[in-house]
Parts: C-alpha cells; structure tokens; sequence
C-alpha cells in the first residue's frame, strides 16, 4: 500500500524509517519532510488532502498536534482516505486542557486537583482568596509547550495568569482566554504511550523525556531535548497500575461521552506519594520520544496504526507488539538561541562519519547538496544499546562527529537513569 505522513519533525523521520520497514509499505511519502526525510523518500509540499490524492495514498499518518487540532483527518476521511489520528473532537484531548481536566475528573481518573477561570481577573481574584502556597497556572489552548506558570508562592501565581494569557493570545489554536490553576504535584515525571481504535488499548512503553534546555534539567522549557527508555524507576506493576487506573477510565470517560478516540493516547505522568497522576494528555507520538518507539519496536507498526485508523483488515485486540530487550537513548542536537530565537541556514557537517547509531533529522533543509539547519531543535542522535551506558556511549560517540555553527546539545541525557540501573 502507499502511505503518507504528514509532518516535518524528527518524529515523522522516524515514522517514514519505521513504517518504510513494513512489509505492507510499497511507497512510502512525506509532507512536508525535511531533508533527512527527503533522504528516505519522496516529499512534497502543499496541501494534505490535494498530496494524498496527487499520491494516491491508501493510508495517511498524521504526526503533528497542530494538524490534528486543525481537523486534518476529519478533512481526510470526508476526502475518503484512511487516516491516522485523532478527530479534531477528540484532539481536544491536547488541544483544550480545561476539556481534558473536566474529563479526567468526571471519570475519577487521578490528575491534581483544580479550577477554571474565563478572566484573568477571575482567576486572580481565586488566588487571592487563598492560602499561600504553590499552584500551577496554565492557558488553555495548544500554546507549543509554553503557556504553563510553575508558581512557588501566590504571588508568583497571580503574576503567571498574565504570563500564560500572554503567551496564549499569541498562538493560534485554543480558546486563549481561559485560565487552569492547579494544584502543584511532586514527583518524578514520565511519559506512557498507547494506540488507541476507539474502543481498546494497546499500550506501548514508557520513555523518559528531558524537556529543560541545559544540563541539570535548568533553563527553558523546550519540545524536548533528549529521551531515553525504559526507566529505570517504572516497573511491570507500575505500567499495570497506569493502564488500569490511569488510560483505562479515560478511555472509557471518552466513549461514555460519546468521543471516538483513535490514535496516540500519549500521558504525561507524575509518579507523586499517591500514585501515578495526569499532568496531561497528548494527542500524538511525543517528539523526540517517538523515536525511541519506533527503534525499541520490534514488531511491524503498520497493522497497529491501519487498526486504530479503523481499517477492516485489522484489529487492536489480535495485535502483540514486541520490544527490543535494549535501551535505546536519544540527544537532540538544536540551533543556537534556541528555544527563543534559533539561528539558521549553517551547514551540517560530519553526518556521514557516523556509523553506529540513528540520526533522525528535524529542522534541516537541502540546499546546493549541502544539509543546513532549519529550526530550532537539529537533529536527534540516537543509540541503541544492551544497557543504559552502551546507549548512551553509543550516542554520545555519534554526536561528537556533527557539528555546525552554535549546535547545543546536553550532555547529561541519561547520566542519572544509568546510576540508577546499575
Ligand atoms: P503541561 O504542559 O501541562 O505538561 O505542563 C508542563 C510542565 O509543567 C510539566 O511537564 C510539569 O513539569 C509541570 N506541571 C504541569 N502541571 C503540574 C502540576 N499540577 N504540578 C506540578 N507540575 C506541573
Ligand atoms: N517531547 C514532548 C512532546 O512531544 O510534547
């Protein structure tokens, strides 16, 4: 079958690699892609729905939350093409946090506890009349990993309901006007992912995602500069508990008011004193965890994504994926001034002297014959390894052969988590 995906970021390089290893995948195409992607196979630029038909595609996978939220597979499917992802309905499952909360909370799924504001002045007004402490304010709205306020006290929380607002209005997706003030959580994060066709789970694994800009997890919140898995504090137990008390009642919160949820269920966690909590849903693969996904993955990915999309030929519940016995490690390599202004159009060298690891590439371009950044977060390294320290060497080892003009990258992505495996 031919088969498109849609997207343009590290995560959809590692789909076209994943997915072109399908025995199902005659012709695999990319929209946009990038020029590691451009390397793997044809791309092209324009319209999601106008490719699928130029291309003739029988199934589409759609990587990006904004295309998502954007309503592209209710536009691919009214076109007749079997799509991957979410509905714009139920993409609302990332794209409105205050939807998600009132979900979660309807259907007992434990997430921190919480209020909604439709004004600033209402949600400072709430502050006020409370007792000092810690609380967490979000904008509702997809606002690209921004737009949540970590306040250590209530002053710094009644300044971030400004801040998130702010940071809202200028993006485009969400009702920018709603607050969220949570309750603050303490604990280690991480992040689970299922497949989800609407009425069962297919639970994957859990990676570790490193989202802070510089070593010692300081600096600015990003899309993610590095990721690993497995993680050495989960365990089977843990994942039994997520599944059972965590993704199985919000899947079965979604059906009972009537959403039909088929794609990514990716959940932030919080592992807090009273268990496993959601920070947030998803509605897509993470980005760069999905390039952990797809390496770890053992089995052909492909009938999994043809069942959640809804394809006859294939069912969640006859699906069994396997998983390679190894950590895998991921570093991204960025842009300088990234995440706030990354600097472009330097040309990569040394791709080619890396041989024994994955280079998923993200914000580059080709031009001339040469490979050039492009945005904000580069490339992402990756090393697969029978244990935490072979991975991480393994990459470690790679990315000191790339280089280009003010490339950051950390140097700490699974320094803790190897400690902690030995
Ligand atoms: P979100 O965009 O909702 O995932 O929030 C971004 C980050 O803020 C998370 O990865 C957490 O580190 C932190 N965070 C969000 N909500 C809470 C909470 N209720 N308690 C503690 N930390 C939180
Ligand atoms: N790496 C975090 C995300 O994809 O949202």
């Amino acid at each position: 079958m031919k088969i498109l995906v849609l997207g343009s970021g590290g995560r959809e390089h590692a789909l076209v690699w994943k997915i072109k290893q399908s025995p199902l995948a005659e012709q695999v195409f990319c929209s946009p892609g990038n020029a590691g992607i451009a390397q793997e196979c044809e791309c092209f630029k324009g319209d999601p729905v106008e490719i699928a038909r130029q291309v003739g595609a029988d199934f589409v996978v759609v990587g990006p939350d904004g295309m998502l939220a954007d309503g592209v597979v209710d536009r691919l499917n009214e076109a007749g093409f079997l799509a991957f992802g979410p509905t714009q309905s139920a993409a609302r499952l990332e794209s409105s946090k205050i939807w998600t909360k009132n979900l979660l909370q309807k259907y007992g799924v434990p997430t921190a506890k919480f209020a909604t504001f439709d004004s600033a002045t209402d949600a400072k007004a709430y502050l006020h009349a409370q007792d000092e402490g810690a609380f967490v304010v979000k904008a509702d709205g997809l606002a690209v990993g921004k737009g949540v306020v970590v306040a250590a006290t209530k002053n710094e929380a009644i300044a971030g309901v400004d801040e998130v607002l702010g940071i809202a209005s200028q993006t485009v997706q969400g009702d920018a006007g709603r607050v969220l003030i949570e309750e603050m959580m303490s604990g280690p994060e991480v992040s689970f992912f299922a497949l989800c066709d609407g009425q069962n789970l297919l639970p994957l694994i859990e990676v570790q995602d490193h989202k802070r800009a510089f070593d010692g997890d300081l600096g600015p919140n990003t899309g993610g500069m590095g990721c690993y898995s497995p993680v050495p504090f989960w365990s089977p137990e843990l994942r039994e508990q997520v599944i059972e008390t965590i993704l199985k009642p919000t899947l079965e919160g979604l059906k009972s008011d009537g959403v039909e949820y088929r794609g990514v269920l990716y959940c932030g966690l919080m592992l807090t004193e009273d268990g496993p909590k959601v920070i947030e849903y998803n509605a897509r693969f993470g980005d760069p965890e999905c390039q952990i996904l797809m390496t770890l993955c053992e089995s052909d990915i492909v009938p999994a994504l043809l069942a959640c999309a809804g394809s006859p030929d294939y069912s969640v519940t006859d699906i069994e994926l396997s998983w390679r016995d190894e950590a895998a490690l991921l570093v991204v390599l960025a842009a300088s001034g990234y995440p706030a202004s990354p600097r472009r159009d330097d040309p990569i060298i040394g791709l080619e002297s890396v041989s024994d690891a994955l280079v998923f590439h993200a914000g580059t371009r080709a031009a001339d014959g040469k490979i050039l950044t492009a945005g904000g977060r580069v490339l992402g390294v990756l090393g697969i390894g029978a244990n935490f320290a072979q991975a991480r060497q393994k990459t470690y080892e790679a990315v000191s052969h790339i280089h280009f003009e003010g490339a950051h990258f950390r140097s700490d992505i699974g320094k803790l988590a190897m400690t902690e495996s030995e």
